[in-house]
């Protein structure tokens, strides 16, 4: 597995891969790697001829210095699982590499960010639309590899690559679950350990909700009920949960037809936000 962290030795590599007419599939990443990552690789591995996977904590996104201070950082035990998964090459570049100079365009995701997230995080998307157009222009990959657990930033991605004719397959892959049902997520080693148990709470809750509302509960009912399921576990703080359409992501006030619909969750478990969702 070859490593790059400058753009230029990346470009020189990528150029003579694809001048040998390789398929590249992409994995964006900001590292402390577990498995939802490794599913991505291996999706990314079964779709294209060479897999790139970059690992950067990009600053731009965060809104909270305090979240940047402790975003998990294990860059070497990240190239180990990489190398194993059988990635071929990993872009890690420096802050400097990257933005060598501050960016100045702005992303505007319009009503796709004014909500969930991108209420609670301004600035968030703008950060992403930034780093992951950049990362599309370094790699030019054919594929690129999301998860679905972020599933507001995958609608904003799809929404970026549309309106810049980003000519790149988006796939999204299923988010994985400890067996308790949380969603694997580099934030998870900061949970404390008498934390852990009551983590997997968020998706109960979801799954609740999902239930009630096939049932024919309305929206407003079950965020109601989901409320007080988080009120009542006393580690917990709800920031919000939301009934939205899948695409769209604008609320809605029952159960959509068939594939339409998302519950959307991020709450506060300690110092650490989470966020989960299920889409039906
Ligand atoms: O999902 C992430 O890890 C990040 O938001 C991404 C897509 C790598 C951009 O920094």
């Amino acid at each position: 597995m070859e490593i790059f962290n400058s753009v230029s030795a990346l470009r020189l590599y990528l150029e003579s891969q694809r001048r040998d007419n390789k398929s590249i599939g992409f994995v964006p990443t900001m590292g402390a790697l577990h498995a939802g990552h490794g599913s991505l690789i291996t999706a990314s591995r079964a779709g294209n001829d060479l897999t790139v996977c970059s690992i950067f904590v990009n600053p731009t996104q965060f809104n909270n210095p305090d979240d940047l201070a402790h975003y998990p950082r294990t860059l070497a035990a990240d190239c180990a699982m990489l190398q194993a998964a059988g990635c071929d090459a990993v872009f890690a570049p420096s802050a400097q590499e990257m933005y060598p100079e501050p960016a100045v365009v702005k992303f505007d995701f319009g009503a796709l960010e004014r909500v969930m997230e991108g209420q609670f995080r301004p600035g968030h998307f703008n950060g992403v639309g930034v780093v992951v157009s950049k990362l599309f222009n370094i790699v030019q990959p054919d594929r690129a590899y999301f998860g679905q657990k972020d599933l507001q930033q995958t609608a904003v991605v799809r929404q970026m690559m549309v309106d810049l004719g980003f000519q790149i397959e988006l796939h999204i892959c299923p988010t994985l679950r400890e067996a308790d049902g949380l969603a694997m997520s580099s934030r998870n080693v900061n949970i404390l350990a008498q934390h852990r148990p009551a983590a997997s709470t968020i998706f109960r809750i979801l799954n609740q909700a999902k239930t009630s509302l096939l049932a024919g509960e309305s929206s407003k009912t079950a965020q109601v009920h989901a409320a007080e399921a988080f009120a009542s576990q006393p580690d917990f703080k709800l920031a919000y949960f939301e009934i939205v359409n899948l695409h769209t992501l604008q609320p809605v006030a029952a159960c959509q037809p068939e594939g339409q619909t998302a519950i959307c969750a991020a709450a506060f478990l300690g110092k650490v936000r989470l966020i989960d969702n299920v889409v039906f």
